[in-house]
Order: C-alpha cells, then sequence, then structure tokens
C-alpha cells in the first residue's frame, strides 16, 4: 500500500506550555486570575500534569510514542519570582528538564514566554512598561547562560498576536481589558522588540543556536466575497491579527495596518526559523448590527469539521490544508518552517485522527513543492489546563484525569506514533485509524494529473503580497 515518505530527521513532537503542565506556579498573573474566579469553568491550573515534579514520565510516554522532539516553555516567575532575584535551582531543574528530553532523543525546543507573566510584572503594567524589554532581556541573559549550552532550539515569543488580542481586545485573559488599541499596539511593539533584544542575547551566549518565534495563524475568507464590506474586514484581521509580527520581523516595521506603523528596525531579520501554530478556519462578515464588536462577525465556514465548543470561544472549522497554504506563503520568509502548534478539542478523539492523517498528507504535498518544512508539533501530549478554558477542553493525544493524574492515550496517539516510527504516513495506518481521511490522503491519480491543495480564500499577509 501507498505512503507518504518524509525527509530525513523530520522532526515528529508536542508542544507544551510552563503553565499548563508544571503544576504549582502561584507567581503568576494566570495565578492572580485563577483566584479571582475568571476562569469560565471555575477551574484552577493547581497541579496541572504535575510536571514540575514529575515531567520525565511524560517524557518516556512521548519517547514510547517515538517522537523526536517536544517543545516547553521556561516560567519567567519561577525564575525571577521577585524582581531582580533570580532562583538559581529553577534553573537547574529547567536544565534538568532539557536534559531528560535529549536522553530519551527528544530534541528539545524551549520558548521563553508562553502567555504568563510574573505577578511582579504584570503589577508594574507588564508590556506596557516602558522598562518591559530590558526585564525581559535580563532575564533570558539568566536562561541563556543557564540553558543554551544544552539546548540549540528556541522560540522568544508563542502566539503575541493571541496573548495581546485576548488580553487586550477580548478581555479573555489577564489584565482583561476590552478594544484596548491603544495598550495592543504598545504591547506588540514591546514584544517584537524584547523579540529581538532576546534573539540577540542567546546568538551572543552561543553562536550556533537556532532562535525563531512562533505565532497563531487563522485562515479567513469574506463570508461574501461579492461584497466589499467583508473583503475589506477580512483583509482588515489578516493584516493585523495574522500579519503585524511577521511584518515587523520581515521589515523592521510593525503593520501593514497603518494605524501599527511603528519603527523597529533591529527586529529586522532576526528569526533563524519561522515557527507557526494553526488551528482554525473563519469566515469574517461585515456586520452593522454588531457595533460592540467592531461591526464583526465570525463564523464557522459551512461544512467544515469542528471540534468541542468552548465557552464563549470557538476555534471555528478545521481543514489541515491550512497548514500547507500557511507553510507555503511563510516560505517567503525564506528560513526553515516549523508548524509548533496544531490540534484540535476532542474529547472523544473523534476528529483528531483524521486531523493528523490529513496533516501529514497536507505536509508532504507542500515539501513535495519544496518548501522547507522541518517538523510538526502536535498540541499537545497530554490534556493539559487550557487557558479561559480550564479543564473544559481536552486536546492531548493521551487523556488525563487531572485529580487522579491518570492517563489513557487516545487512539489519536497510536496513529501519531505509527506516523513518527516510520517517519511516513502510511496508507494502512490511515486505513486502521482514519478511513474517513484515506481518500483526501491518497487521492486516486487522474492520468497525467498531480491532484493540487485549493486555492487559499484568505493569507497571511507580509510585504511581498
Ligand atoms: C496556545 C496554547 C493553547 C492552544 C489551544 C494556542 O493558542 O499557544 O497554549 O493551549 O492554543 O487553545
Amino acid at each position: 500500500m501507498s505512503a507518504l515518505e518524509f525527509p530525513k530527521g523530520f522532526l515528529w513532537g508536542v508542544s507544551t506550555a510552563a503553565h499548563q503542565v508544571e503544576g504549582g506556579n502561584e507567581n503568576n498573573n494566570w495565578f492572580e486570575w485563577e483566584k479571582q474566579g475568571r476562569i469560565h469553568t471555575g477551574d484552577k491550573a493547581g497541579l496541572a500534569c504535575d510536571w514540575w515534579r514529575n515531567a520525565e514520565q511524560d517524557f518516556d510516554r512521548a519517547k514510547q510514542l517515538e517522537m523526536n522532539a517536544l517543545r516547553i516553555s521556561v516560567e519567567w516567575s519561577r525564575i525571577e519570582p521577585r524582581e531582580g532575584v533570580f532562583d538559581e535551582k529553577a534553573l537547574l531543574r529547567y536544565r534538568e528538564l532539557v536534559l531528560a528530553l535529549k536522553a530519551r532523543g527528544l530534541r528539545p525546543f524551549l520558548c521563553l514566554h508562553h502567555f504568563t507573566n510574573p505577578t511582579w510584572f504584570e503589577r508594574q503594567g507588564a508590556w506596557t512598561a516602558d522598562n518591559a524589554v530590558f526585564l525581559f532581556e535580563r532575564f533570558t541573559e539568566r536562561v541563556a547562560e543557564a540553558l543554551a549550552d544544552v539546548c540549540s532550539d528556541w522560540v522568544t515569543f508563542n502566539e503575541p498576536n493571541v496573548y495581546t488580542s485576548m488580553g487586550y481586545v477580548l478581555g479573555e485573559f489577564p489584565p482583561g481589558k476590552r478594544g484596548d488599541f491603544v495598550s495592543t499596539v504598545k504591547v506588540m511593539l514591546a514584544m517584537l522588540r524584547a523579540h529581538a533584544a532576546a534573539y540577540r542575547v542567546l546568538h551572543r551566549q552561543r553562536s550556533d543556536v537556532q532562535v525563531g518565534f512562533t505565532v497563531n495563524l487563522q485562515r479567513f475568507a469574506p463570508e461574501n466575497p461579492k461584497s466589499l464590506a467583508d473583503r475589506i474586514t477580512t483583509r482588515f484581521f489578516e493584516d493585523a491579527f495574522n500579519g503585524s509580527f511577521v511584518h515587523g520581523l520581515e521589515t523592521g516595521v510593525l503593520g501593514p495596518v497603518r494605524a501599527m506603523w511603528r519603527t523597529v528596525g533591529e527586529a529586522k531579520g532576526t528569526y533563524d526559523f519561522a515557527g507557526f501554530n494553526h488551528y482554525g478556519w473563519m469566515n469574517v462578515a461585515f456586520d452593522r448590527k454588531r457595533p460592540a464588536d467592531g461591526y464583526v462577525r465570525l463564523e464557522t465556514p459551512p461544512g467544515m469539521r469542528v471540534g468541542d465548543p468552548g465557552i464563549r470561544a470557538t476555534y471555528g472549522g478545521f481543514d489541515p490544508n491550512g497548514l500547507a497554504l500557511i507553510a507555503e506563503e511563510l516560505s517567503r520568509m525564506g528560513k526553515p518552517i516549523y508548524v509548533l502548534e496544531h490540534g484540535i478539542p476532542d474529547k472523544a478523539d473523534k476528529l483528531r485522527p483524521w486531523l493528523i492523517a490529513r496533516a501529514a498528507a497536507a505536509m508532504h504535498q507542500v515539501i513535495k513543492k519544496g518548501v522547507d518544512l522541518r517538523g510538526y508539533f502536535h498540541w499537545t501530549l497530554v490534556d493539559n489546563f487550557e487557558w479561559a478554558q480550564g479543564w473544559g477542553l481536552r486536546f492531548g493525544l493521551i487523556e488525563l484525569d487531572p485529580v487522579t493524574q491518570v492517563r489513557t492515550p487516545r487512539r489519536s496517539a497510536e496513529l501519531f506514533a505509527a506516523i513518527a516510527k516510520h517517519n511516513a504516513l502510511r496508507g494502512e495506518d490511515v486505513q486502521r485509524y482514519a478511513p474517513e481521511a484515506f481518500d483526501d490522503c491518497f487521492p486516486a491519480k487522474v492520468a497525467g494529473q498531480v491532484p493540487e491543495a485549493g486555492q487559499p480564500p484568505g493569507g497571511v499577509r507580509g510585504v511581498t503580497s
């Protein structure tokens, strides 16, 4: 039976984030947020997946699932619990974790900032404060001194676009501001500057590290392609949400939306790889009846598959072909590309096998076209604390009962392991785990024709488009 083979050395892994898995993080803004009852389910991260004490057991599971990479993040509030006071023991524990990954053949990707801020930093205005970049640079120096000799792949920020829109536009994340566009631009700018500073710190510490970023890239399309208002609104979403951070890195100017224009010359070209996280597709409509939502309505494209529903949140529709379309667009940045998150809230594991099989097929197609895509990190290994959705949404290849800490692998874990083991998507594995994806993954060849992905309805706009 047929198989879609991946280039040698392709990375198959999972991504995680400190606050979502470690447990016991009590010095950050999310701990405060949870105490204030701001999680829709009323949950708290609590012990999370108990990784601070015992990540190694889950690293063993990742190894059993044939993975060869794993992304973690460091928790700033553990390393610098009070301003200017650094905890050497915390740094040593992170060193232990990085070494534990390597000992299991899992290439560590280390992210410096994944949504959480130390409480002391949050109290002084976090990324809106004048000295934010300096403080983050100083933190990065300590982390680089402690870990750069053992870790060569670094991600500076996870999804600055989600951090700003959830925290300053939608009010779903701390600090809970709504419609605060002035702060949104200020924070985005500070993060871009901090990214550039961290890039240089890491390279000074060790010249051969690979330092990149990861942004959340969604697929937007006008609900009615014939409506000018829908098209303009869609374009604005693409530019403001998908495009701004990347535009800053490519050009040294935050943009491309005019109201965002700020020069950040030091950021231009500060990336050794381009990382992206992809979840949903959304249709965008201009809606006169919604002044409170900025006259915008977002809808799941009709007919697309959807994951479990969140509370006051939607991921839109799922179509893994988005991975191929985005990777192709990002290839203009001229650097290796990594999918650093992709997954679906799906407690019953009904769609995840389909999603994984289709993701592999889409990536294979784009690699064949010459795109330098080097790895796929699924979100995530074990069900973990899903931010404002608490324990309500489940993204794990492995199910977790957060009370008993009992883990139960889902079927999709077996499919993932089969792909990673063979470094290929094999027809027999798709037949076994996701038969509904078979025809899309292995389309019958029409004589003389190579099947092509559909044309993108939306895009990640940068300087070239
Ligand atoms: C975030 C993760 C989160 C995932 C699923 C991404 O935006 O980086 O932390 O768990 O989406 O919601």
